[in-house]
């Protein structure tokens, strides 16, 4: 049982209570939240179904931190499903215990267990955000995690007048674990979501009380961040404002160069920080969140839409509209990430590895495996390197720290185990390995790896997020990653430093990183329907030297399986 009874629990809110209404100018160090997890009915496209939620809302509550903090937050599972929660983002130093991924390092809190996430957030600031990470929980089990700097400390841009977080995300009229489950079991399509949002609202629908669309107030003359997540399930997603442009400043907390953009494009996983300067004086406009995918398969969608909202005009007075960007606006998003370069200052350098000790190169893609009780007698797989990853039964991070053999393998290939042209004539054979199998790396080591799309089923654009540590963008291209000539061309000086990056359809991305965080790290397609069926993997970093370089013990009420 967890040890941090309620009585313990509550001394310890009123100890940071009184300790956090000391004078502004300390920095409040141990940040405390409570998510009650909890089933709540939920209206929204006119039709109201029970949501899980955290403390009722959707989207979740925002965490508000200063880098530096501490932070504790106590989940208890008040519904019927097993849950996780993942800070998509924080490097987790020392304490993967606290990074949330089901199975991969921590059990799932069972219904009607606790268990307080505990960790400090060192060396990073910006917009990041939280959700579950368990089936696909995480479709109304979301909300945004901010990171001011230190107190005291700027941001290294004009200083906004004002914040506001945009979380773009997906809503399902029907139950959605019951949705994945049946779809699993029978081998059939994922059911693409019934709407696009925008905080929580899909677009202003007029005979529709619970549907008003978002509005955002502003004064003319002020500036404001946006601090954009795409909580989206499955979608890459362009966000716009009619008439406005945005300067983008930070990407998965860390500062980029400003430049100024009309269209924002996101993947699922990814964080935008822009700043929209109100510099038309009046009027209403419009904003939209609407898909992008390279190849777009034929499927109705409506984009999310919202208001930003001038004041002193009337809320009934026309909306500027704007043209939306093409589904397959592909040239619109390249633009877009080929603008994003690290800030690179001398407060803020980017440490780019400029050796290499682990050259790798890993294919993703789309396979068939059998399935006893598929309707077609087979279901989709997806894969890193062929392998489709199988979840353990107890958790990888336990198994690593207690030396439990038999729960995974450490001979993940560094390389495609059948080289041929990967977005070229694919090889009729379209089964992949299954297991569970992870790749061992040494404290402190560097790693360039390769992710390339591969047209198995069909080229598809893959966001890859890995936990644990942030990676350097170096290069990206079409076709098939060349390592003869690609790697000249690589941007080691000032290359944007993320968590998740969009690895184009029929094409290759090449990130850099630094093994400085010992233990085991999930690495996967932030597609949920790509997750489900297998494009996940894990790093397991060893031990350095010393506790200062080794994982920390499990906390004591860390669930057990
Ligand atoms: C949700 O609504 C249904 C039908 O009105 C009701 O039976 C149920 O008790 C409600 N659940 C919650 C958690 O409020
Ligand atoms: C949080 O973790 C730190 C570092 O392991 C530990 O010192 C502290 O006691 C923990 N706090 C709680 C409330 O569990
Ligand atoms: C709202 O109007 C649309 C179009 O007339 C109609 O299809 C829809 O059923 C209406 N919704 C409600 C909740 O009345
Ligand atoms: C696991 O094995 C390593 C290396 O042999 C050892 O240092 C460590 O103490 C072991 N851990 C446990 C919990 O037995
Ligand atoms: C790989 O396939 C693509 C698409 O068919 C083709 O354009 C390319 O020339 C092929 N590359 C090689 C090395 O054969
Ligand atoms: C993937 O693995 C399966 C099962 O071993 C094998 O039949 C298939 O040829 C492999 N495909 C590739 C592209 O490596
Ligand atoms: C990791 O390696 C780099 C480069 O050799 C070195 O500068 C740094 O101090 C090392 N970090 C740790 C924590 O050992
Ligand atoms: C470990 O880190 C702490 C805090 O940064 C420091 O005070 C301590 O000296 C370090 N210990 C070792 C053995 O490096
Ligand atoms: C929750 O997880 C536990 C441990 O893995 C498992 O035994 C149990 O069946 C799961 N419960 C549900 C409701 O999925």
């Amino acid at each position: 049982m967890a040890p941090s009874s309620s009585s313990s629990w509550l001394r310890l809110r009123v100890l940071v209570l009184v300790a956090c209404l000391l004078p502004s100018f300390i920095q409040c160090k141990i940040r405390i939240y409570k998510f009650n997890v909890m089933v709540t009915n939920t209206t929204r496209l006119c039709s109201t179904k029970p949501a899980v939620t955290v403390n009722g809302l959707f989207p979740g509550p925002t965490i508000f931190a200063n880098e530096d903090d501490h932070l504790l937050v106590k989940v208890v599972n008040q519904v019927q499903y097993n849950l996780t929660i993942h800070w998509h983002g924080i490097k987790q130093l020392r304490s993967g215990w606290a990074d949330g991924p089901a199975f991969i390092t921590q059990c799932p809190i069972q219904p009607g267990q606790t268990y307080v996430y505990n960790f400090t957030i060192t060396d990073q600031r910006g917009t990041l955000w939280w959700h579950a990470h368990i089936g696909w929980l995480r479709a109304t089990v979301h909300g945004a995690l901010v990171i001011l700097p230190k107190l005291g400390v700027p941001y290294p841009f004009p200083h906004p007048d004002s914040e506001v977080v945009i979380i773009l995300a997906e809503w399902w009229k029907s139950d959605i674990e019951t949705l994945i489950n049946s779809a699993m079991k029978e081998g059939l399509p994922f059911q693409v979501s019934d709407a696009y949002t925008i905080n929580g609202q899909s677009r202003p629908i007029s005979n529709c009380s619970s549907e008003g669309g978002f509005s955002f107030p502003v004064e003319p003359g002020k500036k404001y961040m946006l601090r954009i997540i795409n909580a989206a399930l499955n979608e890459e997603l362009f966000f716009k404002i009619a008439g406005h442009s945005l300067t983008v400043v930070e990407v998965d907390a860390t500062y980029v160069k400003p430049f100024k953009t009309g269209t924002i494009f996101i993947t699922p996983g990814q964080t935008t920080n822009a700043i929209l300067e109100a510099d038309l004086g009046t009027g209403n406009y419009l904003m939209a969140a609407s898909p992008f995918m390279a190849e777009p398969v034929p499927i109705d969608y409506t984009a999310a839409t919202a208001t930003v909202h001038y004041s002193g005009t009337q809320s009934s007075a026309a909306t500027t509209l704007t043209d939306l960007p093409p589904r397959n606006a592909t040239p619109l998003a390249t633009a877009f990430v080929d603008s994003l370069k690290s800030l690179n200052s001398q407060r803020y350098p980017a440490r780019v590895p400029l050796t290499v000790d682990h050259s790798l190169l890993f294919t993703m893609g789309l396979g068939f495996n059998p399935c006893a009780t598929c309707i077609h007698g087979s279901r989709i797989a997806a894969y890193f390197n062929n392998i489709s990853f199988i979840r353990p039964e107890i958790s990888l991070l336990n198994a690593h720290f207690f030396n439990i053999s038999g729960v995974f393998a450490d001979d993940f290939p560094g390389n495609p185990p059948i080289r041929y042209n990967y977005t070229g004539e694919q090889p009729t054979n379209l089964r992949t390995m299954e297991g569970t199998r992870l790749y061992r790396l040494a404290f402190n080591s560097t790693v360039q790896l390769v992710l390339q799309d591969t047209a198995m089923i069909t080229p598809e654009n893959h966001p890859i997020h890995l936990h644990g540590m942030n990676f350097f963008v170096v290069g990206r291209g079409l076709g098939n990653f060349d390592p003869e000539k690609d790697p000249s061309n690589f941007n080691l000086v000032d290359p944007v430093e993320r968590n998740t990056v969009g690895v184009p359809s029929g094409g290759w991305v090449a990130v850099r990183f630094r093994a400085d965080n010992p233990g085991v790290w999930f690495m996967h397609c932030h597609l949920e329907s790509h997750t489900l069926v297998g494009l996940e993997m894990a790093f397991v970093v060893d031990n350095g030297q010393g506790p200062n370089q080794s994982v920390r013990p499990p906390p004591r009420d860390l669930p057990s399986c």
